[in-house]
């Protein structure tokens, strides 16, 4: 058991006294522009308004929809942005209206709100908001609005959140309040990669116990989706990855079978099909590749396999012969793991408290925000799972 008193970061009322209501002048890293790299500048973050809350960011997790922004979307209009969008803090100061939290409440940053009254937060059915960025703006990846700016511009909020900065300001509806003695460096995660491989398996492929199951891609959200297999019950879990520097790790998070894509001439799904007599029951794309999304429904069982999308992408459609789905299998996708943000973000948290949840075997760096370029290369080059980046000097 790790002593609470650890993961205490202080920010002390004289702090806030001080910063409550005025702009607060910080470092963020800022992405000018697609395909080059971030710039550590100081920003001005504006106070918080009706509704919202500022947070100092004390850690934030790297993941691929960030490199998926800045290097393969590249929609100009969605620069220029501070990126990150997996991060944990604590509350500065509240604006007008907010009720439900205060000055140095620890929190995560939601980038899919749940504000708790539209018709998507009313169904039972879907984790979508009506009142998130996801709802319009899925090229540009962020709100319309702001609260930063540098230079004399007005830089954008990259999934509404920007973790890459020491302070951010978010609506209270896309903020989950967490444990007083969660460890902000590692429940980071829960901000996305980890929950939405997870809940990829539990929620949306709804996992059955004793199923086979396949996952393609094994970064920290095929490897969340492997540790979701796990907790479901599954009999076997075959990683598929074309790095096998990352099978170790599955290994640990509960996969029992391993396939190098690039070590088999035929494609993978007969290989699968070879394996499991016939198919899985359950395949989860966690590499965002259109090609892989249809060797990962090409891998089901015909009568009941379910393929769940995962991996990020509206650079390409993608296609599969009808077939597929006419013989009963189905294919779906999955947003943040199908979780109701706000409601089950805190209860993730006490899930890793409580061990039914792994987070410490995803970490594999850690760096100041300075080197957050050396982090996106580490990614960019398969050299890392999660880089954790210290966002606010202690
Ligand atoms: N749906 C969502 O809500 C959501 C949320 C977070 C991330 N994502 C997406 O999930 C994907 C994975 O994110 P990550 O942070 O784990 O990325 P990552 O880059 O760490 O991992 C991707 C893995 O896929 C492997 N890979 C690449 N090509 C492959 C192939 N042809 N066959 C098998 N494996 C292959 C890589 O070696 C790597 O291990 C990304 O597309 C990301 O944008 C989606
Ligand atoms: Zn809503
Ligand atoms: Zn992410």
């Amino acid at each position: 058991m790790v002593s609470p008193k650890l993961y205490t970061y202080p920010l002390s009322t004289s702090q806030n006294m001080a910063t409550a209501g005025k702009v607060i002048k910080c470092r963020a890293a800022v992405a000018w522009k697609p395909n080059a790299p971030l710039v550590i500048e100081d920003i001005e973050v504006a106070p918080p308004q009706e509704n919202e809350i500022r947070i100092k960011v004390i850690a934030t997790g790297v993941c691929h929809t960030d490199l998926y922004h800045l290097f393969e979307g590249k929609h100009e209009e969605g620069f220029p942005a501070v990126l990150g969008h997996e991060g944990a803090g604590i509350v500065e100061s509240v604006g007008p209206g907010v009720t439900d939290f205060k000055p140095g409440d620890k929190v995560i940053p939601l980038f899919i709100s749940q504000c708790g009254d539209c018709v998507f937060c009313k169904c039972p059915k879907t984790n979508l908001c009506e009142r998130s960025w996801t709802s319009v703006r899925y090229g540009i990846m962020s709100e319309a609005d702001s609260r930063f700016t540098c230079r004399g511009k007005v830089i954008l909020q990259f999934m509404g959140t920007s973790t890459f900065s020491e302070y951010t300001v978010l609506n209270q509806i896309a903020v989950a309040k967490i444990s007083d003695d969660a460890r902000l460096d590692r429940v980071c995660l829960l901000g996305c990669g980890i929950s939405t491989g997870y809940g990829a398996a539990i929620n949306t492929a709804q996992v059955t116990p004793g199923s086979v199951c396949a996952v393609f891609g094994l970064g920290a959200v095929g490897l969340a989706a492997v540790m979701g297999c796990r907790n479901a019950g599954a009999s076997r879990i075959i990683a598929v990855d074309i790095n096998e520097d990352k099978f170790a790790k599955a290994r640990a998070l509960g996969a029992t079978d391993f396939v190098n894509p690039k070590k088999h001439s035929k494609p993978i799904s007969d290989v699968l099909s070879d394996m499991t007599n016939g198919g899985v029951d359950f395949s989860l794309e966690c590499v965002g590749n259109v090609a892989v999304m249809r060797s990962a429904l090409e891998s089901c069982a015909k009568g009941w396999g379910v393929s769940v999308v995962v991996g990020w992408t509206d650079m390409a459609d993608f296609s599969a012969r009808p077939i597929q789905l006419i013989a009963g299998k189905t294919w779906k996708g999955s947003l943040f793991g199908g979780f109701k943000s706000k409601d089950s973000v805190p209860k993730l948290v006490l899930d890793y408290k409580s061990g039914k949840i792994n987070l410490d075997e995803f970490v594999t760096h850690n760096m100041p925000l300075e080197k957050v370029n050396d982090a996106i290369e580490l990614m960019k080059t398969g050299g890392c799972i999660r880089t954790i980046l210290d966002v606010s000097p202690k």
